[in-house]
């Protein structure tokens, strides 16, 4: 366990040493403007990039998962409402929801670990309460958090709707894209983002959010 610490820890340090060095003189900006988004960034490419760069130095230094996504999904969330040509403040395109569900085995040893059946806890997040787990069961497990954590695949859902199975934690939430944490062959949980339009999110977003759940992987022990 102790090595495969240390081997995440060279591998995020080895993938992002570029952003590193680029961005020390930024050391001294205050954390909360890190999700300030500039007026000349205008496509989805773009501001993913900028997201990601912002997020190499809210991650550096610190290895506890549950801190590092709590600044991961406060970031990406209050940035994405900072974006203006595609997402908020427009309350009928906003993203009401971006945080993370983490299998119940990362946590430490709880009431849960008498309850059978394997499940995703609720993790850090932004926007209003939402469901405190989701069954991941084989044969019980349902919604899109729980086919994108089983199918280890990103699932882009336009219309919550017409989605088999779906969980609506929030009525009002329209779309939803759901992307696993890999590290390696395991899946440790997924990042959840819901938007109040139909069709909020897109293959842009899936790539940039997918270069993201990558980062926060290799920027934590698990
Ligand atoms: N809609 C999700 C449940 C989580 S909430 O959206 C925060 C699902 O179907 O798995």
């Amino acid at each position: 366990m102790a090595f495969e610490g240390i081997g995440l820890r060279l591998r995020f340090l080895l993938l992002h040493r570029h952003h590193l060095r680029r961005i020390t003189h930024k050391r001294e900006m205050p954390h909360a403007d890190s999700s300030l988004v500039p007026d000349e960034i205008q496509t989805k490419a773009q501001f993913w990039s900028h997201v990601y760069m912002q997020l190499v130095p809210l991650l550096d230094g610190q290895r506890n998962w549950v801190s590092n996504l709590a600044n991961a999904s406060s970031l990406i969330y209050n940035a994405l409402l900072a974006f203006r040509t595609h997402f908020g403040p427009d309350p009928g395109r906003s993203v009401n929801w971006c945080g993370f569900y983490i299998d119940s085995a990362c946590f430490p040893k709880s009431a849960d670990s008498n309850i059978e059946g394997r499940r995703l806890l609720l993790g850090p997040f932004c926007g209003k309460p939402a469901c405190q787990f989701i069954n991941v069961t084989p044969g019980k497990a349902r919604g899109v958090c729980a086919d994108a954590f089983m199918h280890a695949k990103t699932k882009l859902v336009p219309d919550v709707d017409s989605y088999p199975g779906h969980i609506a934690c929030d009525g009002e939430t329209k779309s939803e894209i759901v992307c696993p944490l890999l590290n390696g062959n395991q899946v440790l949980g997924v990042l959840d983002l819901d938007c109040l339009a139909i069709a909020g999110f897109d293959e842009d977003d899936q790539k940039g959010l997918e270069r993201i759940t990558e980062l926060v992987v290799t920027a934590c022990d698990w």
